[in-house]
């Protein structure tokens, strides 16, 4: 099955990997792609129509009973194999709320680190580097949709492109897009610690140097005033109502992505 190029498709790679989990006695021996996947949104790969061929090092694994043996076999014996995590795709890492510590999925084997190249309406990319041990990921919308979303917020609302706040920044997606937009400042601000390193990183990526300011702290305690535009982007099912409120106070409009 692999292309002249020496690619295999990922759903035979995937399979292969689901044999040495089923051999490893992690899934059961009827196990399916469906239904015990070792990496997130599955539906990516069993319903496409065109074969994804992927390459070597190219593929970070992640399942809850993930062992230190496994691993290695899976690192040793399938080469698109680049980094196997163990946690659940159903658990928050990075710091979910204020009241909350900040979790990570167990690295096994490989070095984490993934690279987004995400299109925009813009016509222009941006990129995000991310550990996927650390960082969240995007179930509910991908980060590009995100985009799509803010992206008609604004053309949709006459918004002054002034100042910004982008109130729970991760790794910086929505604020590095309002300063592609032309906004003169975005105020970035996210609670953990983790997210502002990466944040950092992807600013010097994307070629931002200047025109923005930030703030490491819970959006509940930031004061900044008179901005026009805030966003607010936290994780599925965390209570914002004292978020938004505050946000509403701080700036003109307020969009909740
Ligand atoms: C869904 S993610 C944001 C994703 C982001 N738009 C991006 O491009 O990566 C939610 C973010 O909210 C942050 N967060 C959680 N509680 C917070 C709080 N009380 N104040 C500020 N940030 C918070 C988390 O650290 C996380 O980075």
């Amino acid at each position: 099955m692999r292309c002249e190029c020496g690619k295999r498709p990922l759903d035979i790679v995937m399979s292969h990997i689901l044999k040495v989990m089923i051999e490893e006695g992690i899934v059961p021996e009827k196990a399916t792609l469906r239904r015990n996947s070792p990496v997130p949104l599955s539906g990516f790969y069993y319903s496409s129509l065109n074969p994804q061929f992927i390459g070597e090092q190219t593929l970070i694994l992640l399942h809850p009973d993930f062992t230190g043996e496994v691993a290695s076999r899976l690192a040793d014996e399938v080469p698109e194999v680049k980094c196997v995590l163990k946690g659940s795709p159903q658990s928050t890492v990075g710091q979910l709320d204020k009241a909350s510590g900040i979790n990570h999925f167990e690295i096994l084997e490989g070095d984490d680190t993934q690279i987004n190249v995400m299109r925009t309406l813009l016509g222009e990319k941006i990129v995000l580097v991310k550990n996927q041990s650390k960082h969240h990921i995007e179930v509910a919308m991908t980060t590009e949709d995100k985009l799509v979303r803010l992206h008609n917020y604004l053309n949709n609302n006459n918004i002054k492109k002034g100042v910004a706040i982008d109130g729970m920044c991760g790794l910086g997606a929505l604020g590095i897009y309002l300063l592609k937009c032309g906004f003169e400042k975005v105020i970035f601000n996210d609670i953990n610690p983790e997210m502002i390193e990466a944040l950092k990183n992807n600013l010097e990526i994307n070629g931002i140097s200047e025109g923005y300011e930030i703030f490491n702290l819970g959006f509940e305690d930031l004061e900044v005033g008179n901005a026009d535009l805030c966003v607010i982007d936290a994780f599925p099912g965390v209570d914002i109502g004292e978020i938004v409120k505050k946000a509403e106070e701080m700036a003109d409009d307020v969009v909740v992505i």
